[in-house]
């Protein structure tokens, strides 16, 4: 393994789990624990608990947990190696130099660092292309979309020549001078191979170029636009080991300073820039796709509030109205931004100048008039029959208010607007709440007996079939994971047992814990929740750290309680070895029934 001895053991000890999470979430003291509100899920009252004895975490309401490198991994949307980077550069220590074994993944995959690397150039490549004469054309296109040098330097906009016009290599003699292979500079997606003679060629060409910078300032990816109206319009970088469209916003390493009060979100990349020029940092935008929850959860990291400014077309309503769900599943409040007589804010900008942009930002429509407003527009109010419809989906959308004070005020409103009484409305609200609140109970239950019983478990499957060989399993693990220096003990025969294998685990995920943990322990002579990582994703290592959490209390004579556990474990073992023979051979049980009778008669 990379790492050099005892480095994971000091990079925990510069950064205390307690430090590191107490930036991100409020924590007071539980005894020796730590307990705060989940930055993982919405809660109100406080199941996040920190371990500073045994340096993890777990969310006993959905499941986070781990040791601080995957709390970073989670909190920052880091990959493993990179929330080691940050923690090194958090602690003031050098990150070791060969890193590049850290990175999960097989031998052929081309290393996230060489991605980023390729990035990094292509991205100056393209910038100082815009002040040479191969590029004068993306530099006049730039200006006349009103973008100063300014504008253009703060956001590293570049140009990518029409190569094929030019007949020159410019691109890829470049970066391959720089060392660059056409493995690497195809998995970064900026080169392509040709099907008919199998040479590279450039994949953005003639194209302004917009790079993507990732929070770590990281150039990750790259949009390019065409400076006249062929198609397609934009050409992006697919996901790369260093890149998940999905789970990216534009400009968000900037706009992230500056959006504690709200977050601007935009449709293009244009917009944020036109926004950010306009003296307002904090506009980002999706690449091109439709919000995802990945996105809404990294935004509800860094504000409570979310102006959406999206074209006011069709498509872009109906956008706005799925951005508005998602991002109140994560408890973000968000608005919806009217700018009459432009279609999106970059024209409106140019047209009306930013003081008229901010003007509007600040009288911005919240959600929840804007979706009354949709339904009210979208029913014949004058018609009996459409009347009732539109009074009943209001209903709906009232019942969804929070606070009795939020209903109390749009229930009057609403009231006056459709010229019904206020009382009928706020029983038909009541009646509503109450019917929602009784489904909710008994969801909530089909839950937790399902979650007893251990079914619909994802991470382990097995673990509803062998309830009790999963517990015992996990006894042993938390164990283990625990106190790492018990496993000699627990591999060696003891009083004519033989000692612990992998062979004696029942359920396929807490086998695969067991035999990356006795691999840790061959290979390094050590555990430590850190290794995870390589191995197992997020949720699982969720699930790994539950089981070392709940061992926690237990102290005193671990081996015994070790033995025992096992012993329960082959108790099950044995039971499923005899049913799965009952199972296989049914001749062989119906020949001994028949024997059986036999005897009898
Ligand atoms: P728009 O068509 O609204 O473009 O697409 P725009 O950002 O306003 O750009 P201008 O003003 O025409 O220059 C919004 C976003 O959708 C993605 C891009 O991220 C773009 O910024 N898009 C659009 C694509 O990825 N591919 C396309 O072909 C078009
Ligand atoms: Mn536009």
């Amino acid at each position: 393994m990379a790492l050099p001895d005892g480095f994971l053991e000091d990079l925990k000890f510069r950064n205390p789990v307690e430090d590191v999470i107490s930036s991100y979430v409020s924590l007071k003291r539980a005894g020796s624990n730590l307990v705060g509100l989940c930055p993982f899920h919405n809660e109100k009252s406080p199941s996040f608990t920190v371990f500073p004895a045994t340096r993890g975490f777990y969310c006993f309401g959905c499941g986070a947990g781990g040791d601080v490198i995957s709390f970073v991994m989670k909190a920052e949307n880091l990959d493993y190696i990179s929330a080691v980077e940050h923690l090194c550069k958090r602690a003031g220590i050098e990150m070791p130099q060969s890193d590049y074994e850290l990175r999960r993944g097989t031998e052929n995959d081309v290393k996230k660092s060489r991605i980023i690397a390729a990035n990094r150039d292509a991205a100056r490549f393209y910038h100082e292309m815009l002040s040479r004469p191969e590029g004068r054309e993306g530099l006049a296109y730039l200006r006349s979309r009103g973008l100063t040098d300014a504008v253009i330097r703060h956001f590293g906009l570049g140009f990518a020549p029409d190569e094929f016009a030019l007949k020159k290599n410019l691109f890829l003699d470049h970066m391959k001078s720089l060392g660059y292979t056409e493995r690497e500079l195809m998995a970064a997606f900026l080169c392509g191979k040709s099907q008919k003679n199998g040479r590279l060629y450039p994949y953005f060409r003639n194209r302004v170029m917009f790079p993507v910078i990732d929070i770590n300032g990281e150039v990750v990816a790259f949009g390019g636009r065409v400076m006249d109206d062929s198609k397609p319009k934009y050409l992006n970088t697919s996901d790369t080991p260093a890149f998940k469209k999905s789970r990216t916003l534009f400009a968000l390493n900037f706009a992230r300073h500056s959006c504690a009060d709200r977050l601007i979100l935009c449709e293009g990349y244009m917009d944020v820039i036109a926004v950010h020029a306009a003296g307002l940092p904090c506009a980002v935008a999706t690449l091109g796709t439709a919000i995802t929850s990945d996105q809404a959860r990294i935004m509800a990291r860094y504000t409570k509030e979310v102006v959406i400014a999206y074209d006011m077309d069709d498509a872009g309503r109906r956008a706005a109205e799925k951005a508005i769900a998602l991002l109140d599943s994560v408890g973000i409040r968000s608005k919806i931004l009217k700018l009459n007589g432009a279609k999106d804010p970059d024209e409106f900008i140019r047209k009306n100048g930013a003081d008229a942009f901010r003007l509007r930002l600040d009288d911005s429509e919240n959600q929840f008039d804007y979706r009354c407003a949709v339904v009210i527009q979208s029913h014949d109010l004058t018609d009996f029959n459409d009347r009732m419809a539109c009074i009943s989906e209001l209903t709906q959308l009232l019942s969804t208010l929070h606070t009795d004070v939020e209903r109390e005020v749009y229930i009057g409103r609403l009231a006056e607007r459709l010229e019904v009484s206020r009382e009928s409305l706020k029983s038909d609200v009541q009646r509503l709440r109450k019917r929602q609140e009784k489904t909710k109970e008994k969801e909530a239950f089909r839950r937790e007996v399902q979650k007893t019983a251990g079914w619909g478990d994802r991470i382990n499957p097995d673990r509803g079939r062998m309830r009790r060989a999963a517990a015992a399993e996990e006894a042993i693990l938390g164990m283990l994971l625990l106190f790492p220096e018990l496993f000699s003990d627990a591999r060696a025969p003891f009083g004519g047992v033989p000692g612990i294998t992998e062979d004696d685990f029942l359920t396929s995920f807490n086998r695969r814990v067991f035999t990356f943990f006795a691999q840790c322990m061959d290979a390094r002579g050590r555990f430590d929740m850190g290794y995870l990582g390589e191995a197992f994703s997020e949720e699982e290592i969720g699930r790994i750290a539950g089981m070392q959490v709940t061992r926690a209390a237990l102290t005193d004579n671990g081996t015994a309680e070790l033995r025992s556990n096992l012993a329960a474990l082959r108790e099950e073992g044995a039971k499923q070895r005899l049913l799965e023979q009952e199972s296989l051979s049914n001749e062989d049980l119906a020949a001994l029934i028949r024997e059986k009778r036999g005897k009898q008669q």
